[in-house]
C-alpha cells in the first residue's frame, strides 16, 4: 500500500486545522513535518512546539524529518510532542558526510545510526535514514536492518516548491534493490519536487511513500489535490 505523506511545509499557517483536514478526507495517511534548523539547511521552518499543535488536530500519522545537525538533542522532545516517525540524516553521523568533503568512515556512521535507531525505537516510534543528493546509496546496506524507511530527497534540501532532480529515479531504484536484500519490509519515501506527473516514475522505481508540498498543500483545493494524489498512489 503506497503511503501520501503531505509536507506542511507549504501549508497556509493561518487554516492549518482546516487543511489538515484536508490531506484526512482526501485519503492521506501521515503529515510530513519538514524541521529545519537553519544550520544542516539555511532556512528556519518550524520546531516541536508546532508538533504539538499539529498533534491535536490529527490522528493522522506525524512523519517527523529532521534537517538538523544534531538529532541526537531532539529525538526524545519530538517523540513527546507526538512524532509517529523520526527521520534523521546520514550526512550528520559522524563519518557519514564523505560526499561533502568531510571524514567518511561508514562503519562509524552505521554504529551511530544503529544507536540513534534504537533510541527512536525504544520510544515505541518508526526510524527513518535520510539522504541528500549526492551522498552515496551504496553506504545504505549496512544501515537497512536496523531501521524502517529511508527517505530519498530528490531536491536539495531547504525550502519546498523546487523541480525534482531527474538522477533521483535511478538513486530510488538501486535503494530498492539494496533493500530486498537487506531489509525488504523497508520503506522508501521521496521528497521534493514530487508532482501528478512524475509520482507514477518514483512509484515505478521502487518508491512506496511519497512526500508532496506544494503539488498539494499549495493552494485552496487540499481535499481534492490529496485525492488525486491517492489515485495515482493506487
Ligand atoms: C525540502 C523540503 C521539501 C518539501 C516538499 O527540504 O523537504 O522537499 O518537503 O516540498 P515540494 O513537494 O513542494 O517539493
Ligand atoms: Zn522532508
Amino acid at each position: 500500500m503506497n503511503i501520501l505523506s503531505p509536507s506542511i511545509l507549504s501549508a497556509d499557517f493561518g487554516r492549518l486545522r482546516e487543511q489538515i483536514q484536508g490531506l484526512k478526507d482526501g485519503g492521506a495517511q501521515c503529515v510530513h513535518f519538514d524541521v529545519m534548523d537553519g544550520h544542516f539547511v539555511k532556512e528556519i521552518s518550524f520546531g516541536e512546539p508546532v508538533l504539538r499543535d499539529v498533534r491535536k488536530m490529527t490522528d493522522l500519522d506525524l512523519d517527523v524529518h529532521l534537517m538538523v545537525t544534531n538529532p541526537e538533542e531532539h529525538i526524545s522532545r519530538f517523540a513527546q510532542g507526538g512524532a509517529d516517525i523520526i527521520t534523521f540524516h546520514y550526512e550528520v553521523m559522524p563519518g557519514g558526510n564523505g560526499a561533502y568533503g568531510g571524514t567518511r568512515d561508514p562503519e562509524q556512521a552505521a554504529a551511530e545510526v544503529q544507536r540513534l535507531a534504537e533510541e527512536i525505537h525504544y520510544l515505541g516510534l518508526k526510524a527513518g535514514v535520510s539522504l541528500k543528493p549526492r551522498t552515496p546509496v551504496e553506504e545504505m546496506a549496512a544501515l537497512m536492518p536496523h531501521i524502517d524507511l529511508i527517505l530519498v530527497m530528490s531536491v536539495e534540501p531547504g525550502f519546498g516548491g523546487q523541480k525534482y532532480m531527474p538522477q533521483s529515479t535511478e538513486r530510488i531504484r538501486a535503494l530498492r534493490a539494496l533493500a530486498d536484500q537487506y531489509n525488504p519490509a523497508l520503506h522508501i519515501e521521496v521528497d521534493g519536487g514530487i508532482k501528478l506527473d512524475n509520482v507514477r516514475e518514483v512509484l515505478d522505481a521502487g518508491a512506496d511513500m511519497i512526500v508532496a508540498g506544494s503539488a498539494v498543500l499549495g493552494g485552496d483545493d487540499v481535499r481534492e489535490k490529496t485525492q488525486s494524489f491517492m489515485e495515482a498512489l493506487a
